[in-house]
């Protein structure tokens, strides 16, 4: 059951645009009484946590997956340190459940500044304020967390879905920045047997940085080379930045200026904000019609054969507007005498980072939403989301039936159904590893399915044996890309030592792609979660709450990455009998029975770890001796599947199947059947399908 309560004056965010159903109420009177509510110039929420109490969701926050303990602030911020202390990152994700005492769901609808203190002030007491004062709250109560979950994805709306190449593994760096180099990255990945889908463009394929611009003289006859990628089974994908570049002569930004699409001051002129490409103008894709034009501005690169993008620093992220600038340098005009005392030394240090991303700079200008103007502070979530709105709505007018793969670093509930999102700029920390595995529990609950980390870690160099368990562990998620910054250590495959570990590892995406994407539709077409923490498999075992470091991906497989450095192993905790494969490449692997509760089990560092449940079924790529996968081609061609498999009485797992392209999703035809038979026997739905093996 959903219950809408509205408070004040809220924006409308168009997260919520299923209000079948939903039964609507104005403000604090009626609302649940394990809530104490205070409505002033903010809106305070109190409820008094039970011991036993979880909360969980929250997107991709930073710490557990139990959000207990901490302090989060939705307030989309360009951080690339996610150290333990921080309160924001890029996204705002307002929806949690709590589960112990009372199972119940909320979802705080306001796109300013929202902050959770779960138990960080106070033990036992979990606080939200909204700032403005104004939102619509959803309360769902529900007979558990996943019916809770699937109630809120009702009323969100369907997750976005890839094309099926875009789960391929995809490498990235900032930057490949010519055609030699992603050739380069091509040769040497076939070279050694790297499977590879596709080559992310970052920032220097453009003109001065200019958006939907390529560089001639480093990409000549980009369309040629686009195509050329293709026919070796590799996309391009490029970046897009919310900021557009005040050029004289360039397309966009005239276009812009002379239909007054850029956000502006109070006083009329456009915000002037310095980022990548020096001056830019922030398109208001708030407005609906700005927003449109500047989706319609993907095209020349989609005529060009691109079939993928990612969109990049729309917090927006800002390192300086030309405001703050001009009054930093009048006061810079105050130091001129070293004699300062030690005040003032700070405050003169102060001024430069002063200027990114300040929080006053978010005042300055406004939207024009539906011919009202607001002033952004208020509506500061939404931009990411509107950025990739414009993206993605213009995909379904330009290429209707065609999937285009797109995701975003900022976000709000709502842009789940336009793309998914990555965790921005993490680093080649350990402690990022399971970071990652926390963040992408609380996505799937608000929706994001498709979701993935930097491989390897954005920021800091990384050692060998980093990028390999980093990717054993990014092997499942649903968008599963090696990204790097400048300035650090090359970290392909195939810039180690061991690039075989790589080909090995990767090449086990390609094998158990029938079942992961089976499952990633299967939460997106039924509102489920693609990851699950064991709290919500096994909510009455006490020690299954308790784990955060393995996750079951879909209901059959658990997986439980190795994430420290030096370990040749790992405690589990298994609340029923599993099957261990231990997997070293698509060949190889051995297998252990293994009973219900705690084991420590070796896991080198060629290995990944899957755990079949009792009457699991995973469908699996078939690879004969000798073959390796190279690309999505070697899934989609391949008609034979090989099971992995924990049964003791007949059991049935039902597949997706399809060309990985259109949108026909619910088509008849794409649910392939699997069942095994008292005798062992294998019988298939669907007369293309080949069972060759039971591993
Ligand atoms: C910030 C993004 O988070 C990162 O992934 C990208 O490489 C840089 N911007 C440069 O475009």
């Amino acid at each position: 059951m959903v219950r809408k309560f509205v408070f004040g004056e809220p924006i409308e965010t168009e997260a919520v645009i299923d209000q079948v159903g939903i039964e609507v109420l104005q403000g604090g009177t009626s609302f649940p009484d394990q809530w104490q509510v205070v409505q002033a110039e903010t809106l305070t929420l109190t409820h008094c946590m039970e011991p036993g109490e979880r909360i969980y969701g929250l997107g991709e926050s930073m710490r557990g997956i139990n959000k207990r303990g901490f302090r989060y602030v939705s307030w989309n911020t360009d951080d690339p340190i996610h150290t333990e202390d921080k309160e924001s990152l890029y996204g705002a994700h307002n929806f949690l459940v709590i589960q112990g005492g009372v199972c119940q769901g909320l979802f705080v609808d306001d796109p300013g500044r929202v902050s959770f203190d779960i138990g960080f002030t106070v033990l036992d007491r979990l606080e939200i304020r909204v700032d403005s004062g104004s939102a619509n709250l959803y309360v769902i109560d529900g007979e558990d967390i996943l019916d809770i979950v699937r109630q809120f994805r009702r009323i969100i709306g369907r997750s976005y879905i890839p094309p099926l190449w875009g789960m391929g593994y995809g490498q990235s760096r900032w930057s490949y920045p010519d055609v030699e180099s992603v050739r380069e990255v091509l040769r040497r990945h076939r070279e050694n047997h790297i499977p590879l889908d596709a080559i992310y463009l970052d920032i220097d394929y453009m003109e001065k940085y200019m958006d939907f611009t390529v560089s001639e003289e480093r990409f000549p006859e980009f369309a040629v080379i686009v195509s050329e990628m293709k026919q070796q089974g590799i996309h391009l994908v490029p970046i897009i930045d919310a900021g557009v570049k005040m050029e004289p002569g360039y397309r966009t930004y005239e276009e812009g200026l002379e239909k007054g699409y850029f956000c502006r001051k109070e006083d009329g002129n456009e915000l002037v904000v310095g980022v990548w490409p020096g001056k830019t103008h922030f398109p208001d894709v708030l407005n609906p019609e700005a927003r449109e034009w500047f989706g319609n501005s993907y095209q020349p690169l989609m005529d060009q054969g691109i079939d993928g993008f990612w969109n990049d620093m729309n917090e927006p992220a800002i390192f300086y507007t030309e405001d703050r600038l001009l009054d930093t340098f009048e006061q810079l005009k105050s130091f001129r005498n070293t004699d300062m005392d030690l005040q003032e030394f700070w405050r003169f240090v102060g001024l430069g980072p002063a200027l990114q991303n300040n929080q006053e700079d978010y005042t300055l200008f406004y939207h024009n939403m539906n011919g009202t103007l607001v002033r952004h502070d208020r509506v500061h979530n939404l931009y990411g989301y509107n950025m990739t709105r414009a993206a993605g709505e213009a995909f379904d007018r330009l290429r209707p039936d065609q999937r285009i793969l797109l995701f975003s670093r900022s976000s709000y509930v709502g842009m789940h159904r336009y793309g998914g999102i990555w965790t921005g700029d993490n680093q080649s920390w350990w402690s990022h590893i399971l970071l990652s595995m926390h963040q992408m529990v609380g996505l799937n609950m608000c929706g994001f399915l498709f979701v993935g980390s930097d491989i390897g870690g954005f920021g800091s160099n990384a050692s060998e044996d980093l990028v390999i368990r980093f990717t054993e562990w990014g092997l499942f998620t649903p968008l599963m890309r090696n990204h790097s910054s400048l300035g650090t250590v090359c970290q392909e495959g195939y810039a180690f030592s061991r690039p075989e570990i790589f080909a090995h590892i990767i090449g086990l995406r390609y094998l158990f792609l029938p079942y992961l994407y089976s499952e990633f539709m299967r939460a997106a077409l039924q509102g489920e979660m693609y990851f699950y923490p064991l709290a919500f498999l096994y909510p009455g075992d006490e020690m299954a709450c308790r784990v955060e470091d393995q996750l079951f991906v879909g209901q059959s497989m658990m997986i439980a990455p190795v994430y420290e450095q030096n370990a040749r192993g790992r405690y589990v905790y298994l609340p029923e009998p599993m099957k261990l494969y231990r997997f070293r490449s698509v060949h190889e692997y051995d297998t252990e029975m293994l009973s219900q509760g705690h084991h420590y089990v070796n896991c080198e560092l060629e290995e990944v770890l899957v755990f079949v449940r009792q009457n699991g079924m995973i469908p699996c790529t078939w690879f004969a001796e000798g073959e390796q996968p190279v690309n999505i081609d070697s899934v989609l061609k391949a008609d034979s599947l090989c099971l992995m498999c924990y049964a003791s009485e007949p059991i049935r797992y039902t597949l997706y199947r399809d060309n990985g392209l259109d949108k026909d999703y619910t088509a008849p035809g794409k649910w392939v059947s699997i069942e095994t038979d008292e005798d062992g026997q294998v019988h298939v739905s669907d007369g293309n399908t080949k069972i060759l093996h039971l591993i």
